[in-house]
């Protein structure tokens, strides 16, 4: 039977009241002390208010030295950056949402520019080969990650984590999508180690569980903990970061053996068959898992969401939420709506407030 979209779905011990959601978005918006712009966290307030019911912050950076990757990001680990987070999580609480603070390292994706530490690292030396759209450069071959590295990052993560708990955050969430450090850790496109990082799918698994297991005992078991993956990579976008649906769902076993409350599966197009064999992301995850799970990509309208239904739990949007501060309500009464262009989302870096 088809999940109705406004359907309460339990997530942990939150009861959320729909099955629609705010996908993580970074709006490099924070000036010098990573705090974002009064009205980029306003924005994501009216998103709870007008009935998502799952709202995911932008991706914060988890350190001062390597992590960031655009300028004027966010991070979560200064009082400061505490506090200012803090009426935003309250905000979207009393509007009857939830939310979740989303992490990450950006690894070889990091720009050396914007970090204090002026330095790039990775699982392997083993930089992006297209130029970083930002600069028009070459991406810095970035140096292979030390144990030290490991463990610092890891630390990053934890730490962040704990801002996000003390800042009122429903639940974390690991970014291990996209290419970034976690993902380049899992991709054998990207990790190359010979120790026990490096190799099989369960060594290249071993950074993501160390992160997990470290954010996790810092995450309360009543607050959410969520990962996110994908198969593509926001460098070189047309590399595959799985060989197979069989290595895919092995991953997908992999996150659902941790302590987590939901895996979140973000794909270009959520309708889009995958490796070949005739099934979506959606569907291949949900086979390999009894999590609770996310889907994302292309999602714009009621007929959309209730596809995306078919095999996952909770539908977020990007561009959708982003554009259109009404989609909710849109998608209840079933208005007609086009799927936004890529080129759409370019607004979310302006410095004019969204509605
Ligand atoms: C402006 C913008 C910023 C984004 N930033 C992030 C991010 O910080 N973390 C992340 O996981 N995905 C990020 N994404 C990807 C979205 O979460 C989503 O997966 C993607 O937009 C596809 O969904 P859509 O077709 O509904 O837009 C971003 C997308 C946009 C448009």
């Amino acid at each position: 039977m088809a999940t109705d979209i406004f359907s309460p779905f339990k997530l942990n011990r939150y009861e959320l009241k729909n099955r629609l959601g705010v996908a993580p978005m970074t709006r490099i918006s924070s000036p010098g002390d990573s705090v974002p712009r009064p009205d980029v966290l306003d924005f994501l307030v009216t998103r709870a208010r007008n009935g998502a019911s799952v709202v995911f912050s932008e991706a914060i950076v988890t350190d001062y030295e390597s992590a960031q990757g655009y300028p004027r990001q966010a991070r979560l680990t200064t009082q400061r950056q505490i506090d200012a987070w803090r009426p935003v999580t309250k905000a979207i609480r009393e509007a009857g949402a939830v939310s979740i603070c989303q992490m990450f390292h950006c690894g070889r994706m990091a720009w050396p520019e914007v970090n204090p530490a002026g330095r790039v690292i990775a699982p392997s030396p083993v930089a992006p080969k297209q130029n970083n759209p930002l600069t028009g450069a070459p991406y810095t071959v970035p140096d292979e990650m030390s144990q030290f590295d490991i463990d610092h990052v890891i630390s990053g993560f934890a730490e962040t984590a704990m801002g996000a708990m003390e800042a009122g955050f429903d639940g974390v969430e690991v970014h291990a999508a996209h290419g970034y450090l976690t993902s380049q850790f899992l991709s054998a496109y990207s990790n190359q180690r010979t120790d026990g990082y490096g190799g099989s799918l369960e060594n290249r698994f071993r950074f993501a569980h160390e992160v997990i297991s470290a954010v996790r005992d810092l995450v309360p078991e009543d607050r959410i903990l969520t990962a996110r993956i994908s198969n593509w990579g926001i460098a070189d976008m047309e590399v595959p970061h799985f060989g197979s649906a069989e290595e895919w769902q092995a991953l997908v076993r992999l996150f659902s053996g941790e302590n987590l409350d939901a895996i979140s599966v973000s794909t270009y197009d959520f309708s889009e068959k995958q490796f070949a064999n005739e099934k979506t992301m959606a569907q291949l995850t949900r086979e390999a898992t009894d999590l609770p799970l996310m889907i994302c990509g292309k999602i714009h309208d009621r007929a959309s969401a209730q596809d995306a239904l078919e095999h996952a739990d909770i539908a977020l949007s990007g561009k959708s939420m982003l554009l259109n501060p009404n989609w909710v309500a849109d998608v209840q009464s079933g208005k007609v709506m086009a799927p936004h262009k890529a080129a759409d989302a370019d607004i979310a870096y302006s410095d004019t407030p969204l509605p």
